[in-house]
């Protein structure tokens, strides 16, 4: 067990949870995405209701979900601990460093990013995971259902300009995570590099619009519409 321990508590270590846990994620994202997508069929919520009940009883996603949580606090506290003794071991200071010509923007504010979407994700899950899905597991009924609860949350243009904001920084995020996790995993390339940093820019971009179109339907298009 010593050289496991060893492995994972050294730097190159800390780097290889970052880059797993953040693979990861970017998994997970595709799947959530799939599914809020079910939210803009024209059926009064009924296919997402089908889904986020099976969601909600289905044992295998009940241990997805809790290797999910897992999943989201070790990123976030491999994270910290790696920026924290990077700080630590750059005695002389940004000035003399000249970061802007040695590291991008996007991966000189990962913290800051990453910590705002940390924020986003703990009012994101109060609102939906635990004032829906937790409170039926504990047996707590609900006039609403979680369709109608996501469509009235999102006619609130503070909540939903709120998210929109958070998918701009976790684009910024995802931009050079993704790039940053092949490299850390050992797939850095004369040939290959180029294509991932391109694939991390497409998937940086495209996976925040999608997600940030769905609250902004429900604000600028389902209520004008009339909606379902
Ligand atoms: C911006 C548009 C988004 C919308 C409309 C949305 C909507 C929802 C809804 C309705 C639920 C409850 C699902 C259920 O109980 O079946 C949920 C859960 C969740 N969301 Fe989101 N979400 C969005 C973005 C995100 C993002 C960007 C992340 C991650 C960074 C995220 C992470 C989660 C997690 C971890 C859960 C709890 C796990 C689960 O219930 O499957 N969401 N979301």
């Amino acid at each position: 067990m010593g050289w496991l321990s060893k492995t994972f508590t050294s730097s190159v270590g800390k780097k290889l949870i970052m880059a797993l846990t953040g693979l990861f994620l970017i998994s997970f994202l595709i799947v959530h995405l799939s599914g809020n997508f079910l939210l803009l069929r024209n059926d009064n919520g009924a296919a997402f209701f089908q889904y986020s009940e099976f969601m909600k009883t289905n044992p295998v996603i009940l241990v997805m979900e809790v290797v999910l949580f897992l999943g989201f606090i070790i990123h976030a506290f491999s994270g910290f601990r790696l920026a924290l003794e990077n700080k630590k071991a750059r005695p002389v200071g940004y000035a003399v460093n000249r970061p802007s010509e040695n590291s991008s923007v996007f991966s000189r504010s990962m913290v800051w990013t990453g910590s705002i979407v940390f924020i986003f994700l703990v009012i994101h899950l109060k609102s939906f995971f635990v004032d829906h899905k937790v409170a039926s597991w504990m047996g707590v009924t609900h006039e609403e259902t979680l369709f109608q609860a996501v469509v009235s949350a999102f006619q609130n243009p503070v909540y939903t300009w709120f998210y929109v904001a958070a998918m701009v920084l976790l684009g910024f995020h995802l931009n050079h995570g993704f790039q940053s996790a092949f490299q850390t995993l050992g797939l850095n390339h004369k040939k290959y590099t180029p294509l991932i940093k391109k694939l991390g820019l497409i998937f940086s971009i495209v996976v925040p619009l999608l997600f940030a179109y769905v609250p902004l339907y429900f604000l600028l298009i389902y209520k004008t519409t009339g909606g379902n």
